[in-house]
This record gives structure tokens, sequence and C-alpha cells, in this order.
């Protein structure tokens, strides 16, 4: 072999290890600029020996010319669909199915083990490798026969171009989706390129896949988790489990919160879980799916229909329904802005009555297009507020009476006429002492991720406001506990509770407190920015453009926005008026990157013996560290406590360290005794 051949295969399989690294063990080793400077280094090698191009080089990836139309492929073996069971009791059902039928196989009292999956939202798709070479990606379609989307498949970083040691052929299985994070920005980007916008991560990555050039789908933010094999030469599995132990040790995403379990109970604890985790995962799932890990009795267990007999989707409530769309209103948030929202007909969805509808801004309600009359399909996913999705069936059959419904052109509070500021997608209300404005900045101020002010909430504040006890956020510290005890539905008790909580609020840190100013262009992650950089109130008023644009996050327009805002005499006296009060305007504890443990990545999980998490979430970040959610190989230390769960056996099989409460004190130098 050539020097030159020898480089392109070393670089090949570095860039291989990297990406790998980057998207499927999330523990990047390198820059992405040392990756391009290898990736440029190799595209320069193939470039001038073009005979040395493979089909699995990095460089490959978007190499495909647009297809003119998707080719019907037919599996090699049936892409099935799942039964479902939605409680306990249709769980318990489904395993007295599988007894039962083993049963009559003369196979009495069988045991399972099983495994428990995300049942991800997005798109099933087969993937059949031949010699370890990514041959061809299809989609579902009808479950015999789907789509060829190989040169797009071929575009997602973490979908191998080849695996090692491979069969002769094998035909992997998984779900092609898109993070909510990436579908997000990919609608942001869209909305301001005038492009309609997706209506959900599974929509959105459906769309991309089936797109006919591959640079589309390049440019679009699709990823993978692997779930199984489908027809395979050459190879054979005992269980579902080893099944994704190979898979994740060819490189293919599986993901690491799959576990297996030995008992149906621990099987429906786990779905619970899920479905309480739901809103607080980086991806859409629509529910669990558990499956029979021994392969032998999946073989005996075999299909009804089209649903193999050994797998159950346990599926979440549904978060859509269709109701009547009443009327739609507008209200002012704390900048004067304008949202629209629906009242609706009120309708269960998920568990909870939902009569009102959030439907964003104007653009939102002009894309949809939704009038007084209309049946609309309502949204509601997680913890976030319901939102109008579009309207049901079509908008060419609509009730609705009357044209577009357009912003109003006086404030629905106060009157006062209404401007459209340019750049702005709202329509706002330009009277700063509006009622509505006032309101919204004040329940900003008192809210969970600002002051935090326990039993403060927007009833509360409305009342207060409405009596003329307040008119802005620093009132709030001059009221006293008689005042609060005569308002409506109060007490001695709750208005002794409230003026702890308020209290308490004073210690909460400069940055929470920057946050809840409620200054446009920040947000707690730039209010936490601003207080890191600048430390002080002083310099942060007393900093110029330039110094506040170059905060992470900010950049020259927001930074004139804000830096306009704290030059307003009302808002410099609010500042004073809160100092006076006792709130912290410095930011505590050591500047990023230094402290005894600067650089160190925490995840907390369980009940610790005295501390709360916040408690010691808040010590490690004063000493310099970081706190994450979720247990990787970049995590440091898991601390935990009583009934941790699936935390700790993450951070066991990573091999993170992992330290009860006392040892956390002992890192921080404060020795429980001390
Ligand atoms: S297994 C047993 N596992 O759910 C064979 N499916 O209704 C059936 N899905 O079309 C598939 N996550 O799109 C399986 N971990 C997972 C899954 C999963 C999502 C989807 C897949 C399939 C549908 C079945």
């Amino acid at each position: 072999m050539s020097a030159a051949a020898d480089r392109a295969a070393e670089l090949r399989a570095e860039l291989r290890e990297h990406n790998e690294r980057y998207y499927i063990k999330d523990d990047p080793s390198i820059g992405d600029d040392q990756y391009d400077a290898l990736l440029d280094e190799l595209r320069a090698i193939e470039r001038d020996n073009p005979e040395l191009v493979t089909a699995d080089s990095p460089t490959q990836r978007v190499g495909a010319e647009p297809v003119s139309a998707l080719e019907k492929v037919t599996h090699p073996q049936a892409m099935f669909s799942l039964a479902n069971a939605r409680s306990p009791e249709e769980f318990d059902a489904w395993v007295l199915r599988m007894r039962n039928h083993l049963a009559r196989e003369g196979i009495d009292d069988a045991a399972f083990r099983y495994v428990c999956e995300p049942k991800v939202d997005g798109l099933a798709i087969s993937i059949v490798y031949r010699e370890g070479l990514l041959e061809r990606g299809a989609t579902r379609g009808n479950g015999e026969v789907g789509e060829d989307v190989t040169h797009n498949l071929r575009t997602i970083p973490a979908v191998p171009l080849s695996i090692d040691d491979a069969p002769a052929m094998i035909e992997i299985r998984g779900e092609v989706y898109m993070s909510l994070e990436g579908f997000q920005s990919l609608n942001e980007r869209r909305a301001s390129e005038g492009k309609p916008t997706f209506m959900n991560p599974r929509n959105a990555a459906a769309g991309t896949l089936r797109q006919l050039d591959p640079r589309l789908a390049a440019e679009r933010p699709l990823s993978l988790w692997a779930y199984g094999v489908g027809a395979c030469e050459g190879i054979s599995f005992d269980s579902q489990w080893e099944t994704l132990e190979w898979l994740r040790e060819r490189g293919f995403p599986v993901n690491s919160d799959i576990e297996r379990l030995d008992s149906e109970q621990q099987a429906v604890e786990r779905c619970l879980e899920w479905q309480q985790r739901r809103g607080s995962l980086s991806f859409e799932i629509d529910g669990v799916v558990i499956k029979v890990d021994d392969a032998e009795q999946q073989r005996r267990l075999g299909v009804v229909g089209r649903d193999p007999r050994w797998a159950v989707a346990w599926k979440f409530p549904p978060t859509t329904k269709i109701t009547e769309l009443k009327q739609i209103e507008w209200s002012v948030g704390k900048f004067g802005d304008l949202h629209p929202f629906a009242v609706l007909e009120p309708v269960e969805v998920g568990g909870v009555v939902v009569q009102h509808a959030t439907l964003h801004n104007e653009e939102d309600l002009a894309r949809k297009d939704v009038r007084p009359g209309d049946e609309v399909i309502i949204l509601r996913a997680g913890d976030v507020i319901p939102q109008v999705v579009s309207p049901a069936p079509h908008a060419a059959e609509r009730k609705g009476r009357g044209g577009p419904v357009k912003a109003p052109n006086k404030c629905p509070v106060c009157s006062t006429a209404t401007l459209k500021p340019e750049n702005s997608v709202f329509t706002k209300c330009p009277n700063r002492d509006c009622a509505g404005r006032r309101e919204a900045l004040l329940t900003h101020f008192v809210s969970r991720g600002a002051m935090d002010v326990d039993g403060l909430g927007e009833k509360l504040v409305v009342m207060l406001l409405e009596k003329g006890l307040i008119e802005n956020a620093a009132d709030l510290y001059g009221l006293e506990i008689a005042q609060l005890a005569e308002l409506d539905g109060m007490g001695e008790l709750s208005a002794r509770a409230i003026i702890d909580s308020l209290e308490a609020s004073k210690a909460r840190p400069f940055a929470s407190v920057l946050f809840a100013l409620g200054i446009e262009g920040v947000g707690e992650v730039t209010g936490r920015s601003l207080a890191q950089r600048l430390r002080t109130i002083d310099a942060l008023l007393a900093a110029d453009v330039d110094a506040i644009s170059q905060t992470p996050g900010v950049g020259p327009i927001v930074g004139e926005l804000i830096t306009t805002q704290l030059a307003d005499p009302q808002m410099r006296k609010l500042i004073a008026a809160l100092q006076a009060a006792g709130l912290q305007f410095e930011q505590e504890g050591p500047p990023p990157g230094e402290g005894p443990l600067a650089d160190k990545t925490f995840v907390l999980t369980g009940t610790l013996p005295t501390l709360t998490r916040e408690q010691a979430s808040e010590k490690i970040l004063a000493a310099g560290g970081r706190v994450t959610t979720s247990v990787s190989k970049k995590t440091d230390y898991l601390v935990a406590g009583e009934a941790a769960g699936s935390k700790l056996e993450k951070a066991e099989r990573l091999e993170v360290t992992v330290l009860g409460e006392a040892e956390l004190l002992q890192l921080l130098g404060q020795d429980a005794e001390a």
C-alpha cells in the first residue's frame, strides 16, 4: 500500500472513532476544529487519489446525487407493529396471554425477563449491512414494502457507514428521530426564512427522510436509536439484551436508559417512571416498549396478525384532542407583547381539562389560520402549556366565522393604541404602566426560575395590584402580614408563609435576580452568563454595549437592547429599591473555571440526609463545579442519596465515582461536623 493509502486508512479509522465518541457515546476527546482538520486532510488525499475513496469514507456521507423518486423496497423480514397496553391491567392481560399461549404449547408457569425501551416518536427504519458495509436503508412503509431512503440515512452522523466484525448480512432496526432542540432550531430557522414550520419532531423527521436531495437531510439534525435486528445471516442472538449489547459494541446508538428487568411489577414501575420523565427528555416518546428478553421464548410466542406476541407498547395517554375554538383572545406579556390564545370548549387531554391553549404569536396564528367556531386540534405534551396545532379536519371544510384573526389595534387591557415594531413577531402595548404588563412582569418576578416566592402566584399578584398594595417588585418586600391576611381567601397563617418566602427569596443568587428583573433579552441562561462575567450590579450598570454584547448568547442586537433597558431611569430606580430591600446583587463563588471543583461535572439523585438537591447543587456551583441532569461518561461524580434509581445503576455501569452527602461535603471542604 502507498503512503497515501496508509494515511487515508488511518484518518478514516480516527475520524470514525471521533464520530462515534461525539454522536454515540457523548464523550468527545477532540474539538470541532481538530476534527475538521483531519477531515480536510482526508478530503485532500482522496481528491488527489480518487481510486482511494471507499464507500464508508466519512467524506462520502453527503456524496450522493439527488434521487428522482423514492424506490420501493421489500424488507428482507416484515416489520411488525405492536399491541398496546394503556394500564397495569392491560399489561397484566398481555402477560396472561403469553402464559396461556405457552401453556397450550405444554410450557407451564413460564417466567419472563423483560427489556424496557423508550418508544421514541420518530420513524421506524431498516438498514441492511452486507459484508459490513451499509447497503440500503428503508422506511417501514406498510411493513412489507417501504421506501429506499439510503441517500438520506447516510447523512445521519449516528448511522455507521460500516461495521467491524460483521456477519455476511444483517438488517438493523431502529427509529430515526429529531431531538426537541434540533426540531426547535430547525423551525426557528425556517420561520426566519419565511418557510412553513413543522408541526412536531416526528413530522420534521419524516419530511426530512423522504427528501430526494440528500443535501437537505444533511442540513437537518436527524438522529437514530437502534433497537433491534431483523433478518441476518451468519449470526444469531440469544436475547434482546444481547442484541442491544451487540449493536452498542458495533457503534450503533442504543439508549443507555434501557433496562432489563426480572418481574412484571418492575416493568410496570418503569413504564410509570418513563411517563413521569417524559417531559424532561431531549426527544419525544409516546410510550414504552416492553419486550420479552429471551429469544427462544420470543420464537415460541410468535406473531398474531401483525403484532409479535412477545412485545407490547405501553402507550401514554394521548396528548392531542379535537374541540371547538370559541374565541381568540389576547394577553399582555411582561414586555407589552400581545399573545393570542384560544378559549376552548373544555376538553380532557392527557388527564387534564383544558379550556385555554396558546397560539404563540401572530405569525403562528396566521399560519394556522384558525377562527372562532373552528374545530381545532389541541396538543398537550409533557409539562408544556397546551397549544392549538391546527384546524381540524381541514381548513377547507371549516365551520369558523369571519376572516383571519388579526392582532387588536388597541391593548385589550389598557386600550392604548398598539404598535408593531420592526423585527418583532409581536404587536405591542407601548404603555409601560399598562396593568396587564405590570401583572405579567410581577408574576414573572416571583416565579420559580426567578425569585421563587412560594405561595405567591398570578392570582395574588393581581389582587395586590388591584388593592393598590404594590406597584412594583420592590414593594413586595415592604408588605406586612396584616395587609396580606386581610385579602380574600387568605389568613394569618398563609400571610406569614408568604412573608417568610419573600424573606427567603433575598438569598436567591444574583443571576436569578437579573432574570427576575424582566429585562428583554435576559432569560435564565443569559442572566447567569451576565452574572458570571460581570459579577456585580455596579459593573453591569457601568458596562458598555460591547462588554454586554460579548456575553455568550447575547450579540450586538440584543446587547444594545439590554444596555438601553439598563440605562432607563425607572429600571435604575427599581434596582436601587431592590438593593435597599436586601436582594443579592453580587455573584458569589469563584469565576468560571476556578474554585476547588472547577470543570467537574456532577449529577444528583435520590434523597440526601440533610441537604435538598437544590442546596447541594448550589454548593457545587459555588465551588466552580457543574451540575447536569443525566449520567454520561462525562460525569465526574454522582451524588446519590436514599432511593437512588436508574442513575445509580448507570453510574456504576459507566464507572462514575459515586459520593454520598458526607463525601460531597468533604470534597467541598465543609465536613458535616465543621
Ligand atoms: S420494536 C417488535 N422498539 O413503534 C417489533 N419499536 O408500533 C416492533 N418504536 O413501528 C418494533 N421505539 O416505529 C420497537 N424501542 C422500540 C421502539 C419502537 C419506537 C416504534 C416503531 C414501530 C412502532 C411499533
